[in-house]
């Protein structure tokens, strides 16, 4: 893929759907419920509330006095493990598989809703044994297990308030969250699979608990077997807990107010401190539970496979809590697409009967590098739907998917959200027409545009900054610690309005669909995964050797963007390929692997403007070969 090719803003190529799809869709005129939606809103989001449970109903659906911090469902009382747990074992769903899990070894485990609504309570009462409530703050750093899931949603029963760091993530990175949550507890595994390996988790969180000492608790899951020290008074295994007499299978679930938190989940922003986004028990559930029954169609006899790790907003939406919100039956996979073979994908989906597939562009390339011949060897006729999402997926990837694994059949839905929304906002529905390329138009509900600096809208075919006009349940309610941040970062751009600023640009053709571009601020998708610059330039420059660091993304084959960095070296100090790997090390220390640079630079200075700010802009031209547009602002 290259850089231009995601960027074309229009193909006359439509791809619609088969008079199966239609039929079946939950919905099926899209422009009469999306102009419905806009035209009482509140109305249309009181109406979807009340598909869910509530111990109390709301007073009121939205207030906006003091817009942006909006509040949804107002008096509302309710508990999102209501909906995802307690309300399903009271009908046949008791016995419905909820999760199918397969680990990377090979291992499986199912849990029926009984059996994990049970799991859910008795983890519930040992978070509460240990003094754990409505509130406070619990950190988990896990691999891709069902007990990360069961973690989460006790928090959530017992009302604390889950901070769930990928396991990806250093110990550095983990410390910094546990330190800006404040949380007393961490919950995390010995290790985690991955490509046949041991990723040593418990060993990174006592390096990140010995940074972060606020930690007085550490619960341990016993996943890969190896020894890992135990500190007593401090670490306790999982299941040794789970055992004691106060796990009982019997956990009241706390009756929270509509707008309580639920979750903070840290995402990179243009400055090096991660945001806390908080997200809340109402909104949230209501949000994700209709734009996944609308967008994937859920039905009882589905089998949902969103590929994605509960680590990031992904996860937290569309694996823990929006499909077991509406009953459904899931898949989890522990370890990489391509272990051991480049089959283990296709082979899951045959034989689970996987009907509907959600994943990432970067997988999606990542496994078209390895041929046809792989997933021809499987049957994989249960699909029915396919999904994208984290990054603009290019045509060439699209029609691999659409008919290298969906056989034509399977419409695509790219779906456009971030870790601050919630859950998709820019969306196919199963029975709209799709072009490749495009997340195509607004869920309804959402007012969504592409203007230009003044705030006007642009005219089809011209980028312009993707805005989202007015609020919606799932949006973010701040960012944890931090309420002026959330204005100035997403409601300030347009004075006089609270437009919420994504961050990307876009363009919208003549047909009303979107065409998302990328980001326009200095955030850096990587493999989909969404890194600052800054963070990565301060990882740089924490090193000993490195008086200043510039960090840019340049678009990559497989993974959308790779980093290229470029460092000014301390007196004393000369470039050498020792000091690039050392580099590569302390940032794989520092923020973890995700972030490391696939290329690092030596340089005398950083290309600045007159005020000192660096001209990234620049760098990436440079690194490309492309020309350098304009510079006059460049200082000498
Ligand atoms: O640039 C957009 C890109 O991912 C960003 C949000 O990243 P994050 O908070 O990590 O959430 C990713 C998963 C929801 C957006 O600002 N992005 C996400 N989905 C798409 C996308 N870009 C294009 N098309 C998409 N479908």
């Amino acid at each position: 893929m290259s850089a231009e090719e995601t960027f074309v803003p229009s193909t006359s190529e439509w791809f619609y759907p088969t008079e199966d799809i239609v039929k079946q869709a939950a919905i099926q005129d899209y422009e009469t419920v999306y102009q419905e939606a806009i035209a009482d809103s509140e109305g249309f989001w009181a109406r979807r509330a009340e598909t869910l449970a509530w111990y109390q109903r709301w007073e009121k659906v939205l207030d906006k006095s003091n817009a942006p911090f909006y509040k949804w469902f107002v008096g509302g009382k309710t508990n999102i493990a209501l909906n995802a747990l307690d309300r399903h074992v009271k009908t046949w769903r008791r016995n419905k598989l909820a999760l199918i899990f397969e680990g990377e070894p090979g291992d499986k485990q199912t849990f029926s809703y009984w059996r994990l609504w049970q799991e859910v309570n008795k983890f519930g009462n040992v978070l509460r044994s240990m003094g754990i409530k409505k509130g406070d703050r619990v950190t988990i750093y896990m691999g891709r297990i069902p007990e990360l899931i069961i973690a989460m949603l006790a928090c959530a029963k017992i009302g604390a308030v889950h901070s769930v760091v990928y396991g990806g993530f250093s110990e550095h990175a983990l410390a910094d969250r546990i330190e800006d949550a404040q949380s007393r507890v961490l919950i995390t595994c010995d290790g985690a699979w991955l490509r046949g390996s041991i990723v040593e988790l418990k060993k990174i969180a006592d390096q990140a608990v010995h940074r972060s000492p606020v930690v007085e608790t550490v619960i341990v899951v016993k996943r890969t077997g190896q020894d890992v020290p135990m500190q007593a008074g401090r670490d306790f295994w999982y299941h040794d807990l789970m055992a004691l007499p106060i796990a009982s299978t019997k956990c009241e679930t706390e009756v929270m107010d509509a707008e309580d938190p639920l979750f903070i989940l840290y995402t990179s922003g243009t400055t090096g401190k991660p945001k806390g986004i908080l997200h809340t028990h109402g909104g949230y559930q209501v949000y994700t539970s209709t734009t996944l029954n609308w967008v994937f169609d859920i039905k009882d006899e589905d089998r949902f496979w969103c590929a994605a790790d509960p680590g990031w907003i992904t996860g937290h939406s569309y694996i823990v809590y929006a499909p077991l919100i509406l009953g459904a039956t899931e898949i989890i996979y522990e370890g990489a697409p391509n272990y051991p073979y480049p089959n283990r994908w296709w082979k899951i989906v045959e034989e689970y009967g996987v009907t509907i597939l959600y994943t990432a562009p970067t997988a999606i390339r990542g496994l078209m590098r390895f041929g046809d011949a792989w997933p021809k060897r499987h049957d994989l006729s249960s699909l029915r739907l396919l999904g994208s999402v984290g990054e603009p997926i290019n045509p060439e990837a699209w029609k691999w998917f659409y008919n290298v694994i969906g056989k034509g059949k399977c419409p695509i839905m790219d779906t456009w959200w971030m870790t601050e929304t919630g859950g998709f906002l820019i969306t196919p529905m199963p029975s709209v027409g799709l072009k490749p390329g495009s997340c195509t138009r607004p869920f309804p509900g959402i007012e969504a545009d592409v203007v230009d600096d003044s705030g006007k809208s642009c005219p089809p075919g011209v980028e312009g900054k993707l805005v989202i006009k007015t609020p919606w349940p799932g949006m973010l309610r701040t960012i944890y610690g931090d309420p002026d941040r959330m204005v100035k970062t997403y409601f300030s751009a347009y004075p006089g309005t609270h437009w919420y600023l994504a961050g990307d640009s876009a363009r919208k053709d003549e047909d009303g669909y979107f065409w998302v571009i990328g980001r326009i601020d200095d955030v850096i998708k990587v493999s989909g995964y969404r890194l600052g610059t800054a963070e990565i330039e301060s990882g740089l420059v924490s090193h000993p050797a490195v008086a200043e660091a510039a960090a840019i993304g340049i678009p990559d084959e497989v993974r959308g963007n790779v980093i290229y960095a470029y460092c000014v070296l301390r007196q004393g100090h000369q470039g050498s390929e020792a000091l690039v790997d050392a580099l590569k090390t302390h940032i794989r220390n520092e923020i973890g692997p995700i972030a490391i640079p696939s290329k690092i630079e030596f340089v005398s200075v950083l290309p600045k403007t007159r005020s000192g700010k660096i001209m990234r802009r620049v760098l990436k031209a440079r690194a490309q070969g492309l020309p350098e547009g304009d510079i006059s602002t460049l200082e000498e």
